[in-house]
């Protein structure tokens, strides 16, 4: 039998199996009970659906407005199948779609809606374990954030990154090409016809960005934090393997009631700690910070911002894939995938923390082979050296910290000191970002702020402005910009985000003058605005806070409690879990 067949519960239909959670809903007598059933029977299941068997909702967050997750509604039939399989009902339910592209001000603004408005959901609802369709950047967090806050048995299952793309000749990455093409178009080498031409070349089928961005990361991370099957995070959106792996999360969730495999037996420190390992592993985005602090926050797993620096100072760059690379995720799924990474990690992981195949990390990985060694590059030849993933600095310009990516960043830039031009928006650079008397050189230090959980609010991905185009036509390739934004997981560049605090919230950031003088380290971790303390107090005295950008909804309730950059982001009282019980029927 299948490695996933163990424990299959017994669908007796006698009310033996009443102790299941869903049995309070279902197996009710009276009023209660033809309240709970009659209205489902109007879907027209048969009445083995309310026997007492496990029933597991799909949260799925499809929507025509979130492109990366269109095709989950037909995973979700996949998925199904695996639980009517297994003896259980599956019930599929909308969560809250977050496309990357179109929203506004930015996605990040409602991931935490999305996880409030689906730990919710999962807890009302009769449901005794949850099956989670991700795909786009904040999809994939907002799931497993809810998840972790209600503690039933979960599974995740990410939509899979889209076919390479191909123009000319040549394979392009999702978002990694958007930023080159703009250099281009803005240097005089391409037209916006050729442009126009080339995006259609760039999204040619189902599925999430397919370079190393923030989806494909986050995908990594729930494969290995042990939330998603072995192999689940790199199978194209398109591949029938895809589905495959689907209807087998669709058993695997049964296996995992009857056991009661919760999200904080698997997502524990260790669990953390190898996700972060296998983040520098991947060359994955500095989006992952803020999302796995996050996740960790609902758990009450100790985790700080300072543990994504120290614990990858030996942990080298295994993948070559785009934006710090050359290849892209199909090419990562055909040369072994995550599997493959983590078996060649060995002893850096934590070889026992459990996964939802109810085996170890290291049980999952041991045979998994590596057909590929220039895409996934052996431990002892890695594509980049140890130390040089993503480093947390520190200084009097971010006391809280701030992150750097340095396998996207230029090496002759990681120690760097220059005159600072600073703009208190994206706008307003871009204002001024195409004059040829722009006062810019190749080692001015560019300043946006304003760009914070608060500030913009939603804290967007604008860290990584285009450089002048007055530079570019020069041929500058790079410059140091800081900014208290994320940047998109497909950009690359020496780029300084996550200042914290955030310039809106009053962090020394606000602070900053046209001609003053940054220094960065990365090597000494340090960040340092070389202005003296008693100056910065006088500015600080005469810095008014900006006004609210929004006074009702949403988004005013999010500027009131989000939290800062360097804890996740997450709104103050959603830290923690609230379990799965609610005690009140509702009539
Ligand atoms: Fe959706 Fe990149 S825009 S994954
Ligand atoms: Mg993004």
């Amino acid at each position: 039998s299948s490695p996933h067949s163990s424990g299959r519960p017994a669908t007796s239909g006698s009310s033996a199996t009443s102790g299941r959670r869903s049995a309070t809903w279902f197996a009710a007598t009276g009023r209660a009970g033809m309240n709970h059933r009659s209205w489902m029977r109007s879907q027209g299941f048969t009445s083995e659906v309310f026997d007492g068997r496990p029933v597991i909702g799909i949260a799925t967050t499809w929507s025509e407005l979130a492109p990366c997750n269109v095709h989950l509604h037909r995973v979700a039939e996949s998925v199904k199948r695996g639980v009517w399989q297994a003896g259980g009902f599956p019930l599929e339910f909308p969560a809250m779609a977050l496309g990357e592209t179109l929203l506004r001000p930015t996605a990040m603004l409602y991931r935490n809606l999305l996880a409030m408005e689906a730990e919710e959901l999962i807890r009302a609802n009769p449901l005794d374990g949850v099956v989670l369709l991700s795909g786009c950047d904040k999809t994939t967090p907002g799931l497993l954030m809810a998840a972790s806050s209600v503690g039933l048995p979960a599974i995740m299952v990410t939509g899979g990154p889209k076919l390479n793309g191909k123009y000319q000749g040549t394979d392009v990455g999702s978002g990694t090409a958007v930023w080159r093409w703009e250099e281009d178009l803005l240097a005089g080498r391409m037209t916006q016809e050729e442009c126009a031409f080339a995006e259609g070349c760039m999204s040619r089928s189902d599925g999430h960005c397919m370079t190393m961005g923030t989806a494909s990361t986050m995908a990594s991370m729930a494969e290995a934090l042990g939330m998603q099957l072995p192999y689940s995070a790199s199978w194209p959106a398109v591949d029938s393997r895809r589905y495959e792996t689907a209807q087998r999360a669709g058993q695997v969730i049964i296996d995992m009631v009857e056991n009661d495999l919760t999200p904080a037996k698997i997502m524990t420190r260790e669990a953390f700690e190898n996700a972060i390992k296998v983040n520098a592993a991947i060359g994955g985005s500095t989006n992952a910070v803020i999302h796995l602090l996050a996740i960790a926050g609902r758990l009450g797993v100790p985790l700080r911002l300072d543990d994504f620096d120290t614990l990858i100072r030996d942990v080298p760059t295994l993948v070559n894939l785009q934006p710090s690379g050359k290849y892209l995720m199909e090419d990562f799924c055909y040369a072994g995938g995550l599997p493959a990474v983590m078996r060649e990690l060995g002893g850096l992981l934590h070889a026992g923390a459990l996964t939802v195949t109810g085996k170890t990390v290291a049980e999952n990985v041991a045979d998994a082979p590596c057909w590929n060694r220039d895409v996934i590059m052996p431990i002892d030849s890695p594509f980049q050296e140890a130390g040089t993933g993503t480093a947390v600095l520190r200084g009097n310009l971010a006391p809280d910290g701030a992150v750097i990516k340095q396998s996207a960043a230029s090496p002759h830039l990681l120690k760097h000191r220059g005159r600072v031009l600073v703009f208190d928006s994206p706008e307003a650079y871009y204002a001024v970002a195409a004059d040829a008397d722009l006062d810019v050189d190749e080692n001015t230090v560019l300043v946006i702020r304003y760009c914070g959980p608060k500030g913009y609010p939603g804290m967007p991905e604008t860290a990584n402005v285009p450089l002048p185009a007055k530079l570019l036509k020069r041929g500058v390739k790079d410059m140091v910009r800081i900014c208290d934004g994320r940047m998109s997981g497909t950009a690359y560049g020496t780029v300084v985000l996550h200042v914290a605090p955030e310039a809106a919230a009053g962090g020394p950031l606000a602070m900053v003058a046209t001609g003053d003088w940054i220094t960065i380290d990365v090597p000494a971790r340090a960040l340092t605005l070389e202005v003296p303390d008693d100056e910065l107090a006088l500015r600080r005295a005469a810095w008014t806070p900006p006004p609210r950008p929004v006074t009702r909804g949403w988004t005013w309730l999010y500027t009131e409690h989000v939290q800062q950059a360097d804890t996740g982001c997450d709104l103050d009282f959603l830290i923690g879990a609230s379990g799965s019980e609610v005690g009140r029927d509702s009539h």
